[in-house]
């Protein structure tokens, strides 16, 4: 789009040939002020007089939702990230960034990415850990730095997050990170630093939380000696979104962008009396400008099409697209288990296949929160499945077993407009005034809304006051046979349902305040109505965004940036007949496939995981079930690990992460064997909470959380304990086998505080199918070593692709410093230590079958990446 900048017809993409220095020079300190906070929700800030364009940010990081969060614009679902980091294939990763993520940030016309998220799953519970890649900083940072070189290279800039130790979310606001160094450099820091090392994302977003005892937002340890100084990254740092939590310190420790612009502290009025407070200069506000000028600079270097385009959000998938979606999610499905070789399943042994499990026909495709977009296209499991025996001629009985869900499940497919169109009507009122709880009976918009969890965060109609009313009117799809159907009522805001005209659910009133809608909504309220086989059955459901009063706290404020409504239900069922009714039919099958796991309510921002365990009577319904038929296969979903107490007495557990929107797909072509699973977990899955390392130290407690297992995060915990897992880091079988042999070191080499030494073995696929293996490297330290070190760390890893049976192939990894060293708290260095080191090799790191030492003669300092 053309733009009058200048006086002259400029395109916004010129500023990529701008003299950012003379811009500076040009800008009055109010510009400035202006650059170095937001606009809406989603852009920088645009000054026309100087051909400076606003440049639009996106969600990350499984997809680019756009900038509605309301009836967005359909999206590309990737699989989680502890997902992508089951691949261990920085190559795909990279094909995935550049085809996959670049091209629809160019389809939602935003030019920086806010992903990848880069924390560590300290505890499984953390309720974001499905966003990040591993509990390893290695394979986090090693497939970090991939994600940002595709995106990058397609011309969209990335933002690695949440800088640092943002590795829970109760309290995510407030907590107080408390670690050593050694543990924050070498744990929580490094994915960035390898990030940093290898692909220089464009951007950073500081984490919500303190780390040892200053907000990340204004620590200037964080954002100038180590960030700057050390590492050099020359790029953008903004904001989490509302987590900038001061003016001065902010600005001066090095917090170029305050996000979002609705409620900023950078407004022209308080930095200029700061500036006139001598609180904080000039200098110091244009130095942040300039690294937002220099963002922009690079949006525009990198894909000036989507400066000068029309700004709109489009959904195309293309058959290339949807096929690497396939591909990536069966690539980063983990086998855990399989007895017997009960999988692949062959339909045409098959007669009768029973699918049981909350999850087979249930839209589970991605962790909630920011991560969570409105799919293009969805296949379940139970869909997936279907498709891939159509012509096998087996029978396919179906039943849910049990319960699994957390609030009750979205009515999206489930809500018909009175003209049968899917969705429900709703009409937006203004109030009597801005101040008023009167809605006026005028409708100032209509609009058909297809969902029936609705966060309207910014998206109301022009002209609405501030307080206002939304009138949702749809019908309920007639059911087959007379029911009791339970609705859940959940809202930011207030709300009452109503069925056929009879008050249902009154969340008006007097609410009780909950987690949903990131920490503001309310407790879901429930309520039941009986409907008739085949009737149409009125559904209305007023919201208003003013809260209501709750016990405690009676304030009604207006939800201004975040108001959101949900209805959910479903029919009531007696879980001992759900139950029977899955047995029974796992008895009559030939095998059986149960669908069980987690969703988008039970891991989300805002608040953690409360338990390991499946929800509900799922681990109940799988051990029955197993007892029912010894060919029993297991599909879990979750984005982290969960418990399994029936792990040992069913055959077959596939593990299938969330994977976005080809799930059934990618979940069917390893179960028929159509891909040969290659997936090695992320993370540890324990057997027990009491195991994991953070246990009895992972809440934040009076606003703090004390990191005090240290380096003995995850593998490296359970080894240093010697506590079996359930399933060990890395773990991950194939339809295949391998062998791994013929370990050779070269002599490391050290010169100018480099070191490098090559690995080489064999890897030979001994079974009768063609399949692919990750060699994994991990190196011991040095036994005269005066310090603790966690037993063994993963430096290196060859992902072996497609060996035919038979074949065998020679592979290299190349270690280097990062492989050697530690930080030392004493001289404030990365230290190298000399020393016999051990090197162990494997498909996990429970199955390190070679095995071999070097030794390092004199040892070194380095400091820098
Ligand atoms: C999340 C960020 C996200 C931002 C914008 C925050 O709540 O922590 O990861 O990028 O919102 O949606």
């Amino acid at each position: 789009m053309m733009r009058c900048f200048l006086d002259k017809q400029m395109a916004p993409s010129d500023f990529a040939k701008a003299n950012i220095e003379q811009v500076l020079n040009t800008l009055t300190t109010d510009e400035a002020i202006s650059l170095t906070a937001g606009v809406g929700f989603w852009h920088t800030h645009a000054i026309e007089r100087l051909g400076i364009p606003a440049v639009k940010v996106s969600d990350g990081p499984n997809g680019i939702r756009g900038n509605h969060f309301f009836m967005g614009t359909p999206a590309k679902c990737l699989p989680s990230s502890t997902a992508i980091g089951a691949t261990w294939d920085p190559k795909l990763v990279e094909e995935v960034g550049l085809k996959l993520l670049a091209e629809e940030a160019k389809l939602r016309s935003a030019s920086l990415v806010l992903a990848p998220t880069c924390n560590i799953q300290r505890n499984p519970l953390g309720g974001r850990s499905f966003e990040s890649f591993s509990e390893d900083p290695f394979l986090s940072g090693i497939i970090a730095s991939a994600y940002v070189k595709g995106v990058q290279s397609g011309g969209i800039g990335t933002t690695i997050k949440h800088f640092v130790a943002n590795d829970k979310e109760d309290d995510r606001m407030a907590y107080d990170s408390i670690l050593s160094e050694r543990a924050l450099r070498e744990i929580y820091l490094m994915p960035f630093m390898l990030a940093q090392k290898h692909a220089q994302p464009w951007a950073y977003m500081t984490a919500y939380n303190r780390v040892n005892g200053t907000h990340a937002s204004e620590n200037a340890f964080l954002l100038k000696k180590l960030l700057r100084d050390e590492w050099k990254f020359d790029g953008m740092v903004m904001s989490d979104w509302f987590g900038t939590f001061g003016v001065d310190p902010a600005l001066k420790a090095g917090l170029d962008l305050e996000m979002p612009g609705t409620n900023k502290w950078r407004t022209l009025d308080y930095v200029n009396r700061l500036i006139v407070a001598r609180k904080v200069n000039v200098r110091t506000i244009k130095q942040r400008a300039k690294q937002v000028l220099e963002l922009v600079q690079k949006c525009a270097q990198g894909a000036p099409e989507v400066l000068d385009g029309d700004g709109a959000e489009r959904t195309v998938d293309t058959p290339e697209s949807t096929e690497l979606l396939r591909k990536v999610a069966a690539e980063s499905i983990v086998l855990l288990r399989n007895e017997n070789s009960v999988l692949p399943l062959k339909p045409q042994e098959l007669k009768k296949i029973a699918i049981v499990g909350p999850n087979a026909k249930a839209i589970v495709l991605s962790g909630g929160g920011s991560a969570a977009l409105k799919a293009s296209f969805f296949i379940t499991p139970f869909e997936g499945i279907v498709k891939a025996l159509d012509g096998s001629g087996a029978e396919i009985t179906y039943s849910e077993g049990a319960r699994a869900y957390k609030t009750m499940p979205s009515l999206d497919y489930e809500m018909f407009t009175a003209s049968g169109q899917r969705g429900w009507v709703g009409t937006w009122h203004k109030h009597e005034s801005d101040d008023s709880l009167v809605p006026l009976d005028e409708v100032i918009q209509e609009q058909v809304i297809d969902e029936t969890r609705i966060f309207i965060s910014l998206s109301t109609p022009p002209g609405i006051t501030k307080r206002w009313t939304l009138k949702l009117r749809g019908q309920l799809k007639p059911r087959d046979k007379d029911c009791k159907f339970e609705f859940g009522l959940t809202v930011a805001g207030r709300a009452k349902l109503f069925v056929d005209g009879n008050l249902v659910i009154d969340n008006w009133t007097r609410q009780r305040r909950g987690e949903d809608f990131f920490g503001v909504g309310t407790v879901e309220e429930k309520g039941t109505y009986d409907l008739k086989a085949g009737a149409k059955h009125d559904i209305l459901v007023e919201f208003c965004n003013v809260r209501g009063p709750a016990d405690g706290d009676e304030d009604e404020a207006v939800m201004d940036s975040n108001p959101g409504v949900r209805l959910g239900g479903a029919e009531v069922e007696d879980s001992d007949a759900l139950l029977e009714s899955a047995v029974s039919l796992a008895k009559e099958a030939d095998a059986v496939i149960a669908v069980v796991g987690l969703n988008a309510d039970w891991e989300t921002e805002g608040y953690d995981r409360t338990t390991l365990a499946l929800p509900g009577r799922t681990d109940e319904l799988i051990a029955k079930v197993a007892a029912a038929n010894k060919n029993t296969v297991v599909v879990t979903q979750s984005g982290s690990a969960i418990t399994m107490p029936w792990s040992d007495s069913v055959p077959a557990i596939v593990h299938a992460w969330y994977l976005g929107n080809a799930s059934g797909d990618a979940i069917a072509d390893v179960l028929f064997g159509k891909h040969n699973p290659s997936g090695k977990l992320s993370l540890t899955f324990p057997k027990r909470e009491e195991d994991i390392p953070s246990f009895g130290h992972f809440h934040s407690e009076d606003g703090k959380v004390r990191y005090a297992e240290d380096l003995y995060v995850g593998y490296k915990h359970y080894q240093h304990r010697n506590i079996a897992p359930l399933y060990a880091f890395g773990h991950g079988l194939s339809y295949t086998t391998f062998s791994l042999s013929n370990l050779q070191l070269s002599a490391p080499s050290i010169s100018n505080n480099e070191f490098n030494l090559v690995v080489s073995l064999n890897v030979a696929n001994t079974g009768s199918v063609a399949g692919s293996e990750v060699a994994q490297v991990y190196i011991a330290p040095p036994t005269t070593s005066a310090l603790s070190h966690p037993p063994l760390q993963l430096k290196g890893w060859n992902k072996v692709r497609d060996l035919a049976p038979g074949q065998e192939e020679k592979i290299e990894v190349v270690l280097d410093k990062y492989a050697v060293s530690y930080w030392s708290e004493d001289r404030g260095v990365w230290a190298v230590e000399k020393g016999v080191y051990g090197v162990k090799v494997g498909t996990s790191s429970d199955k390190l079958v070679l095995e071999e030492i070097f030794e390092i003669k004199d040892g070194f300092e380095w400091t820098g990446i």
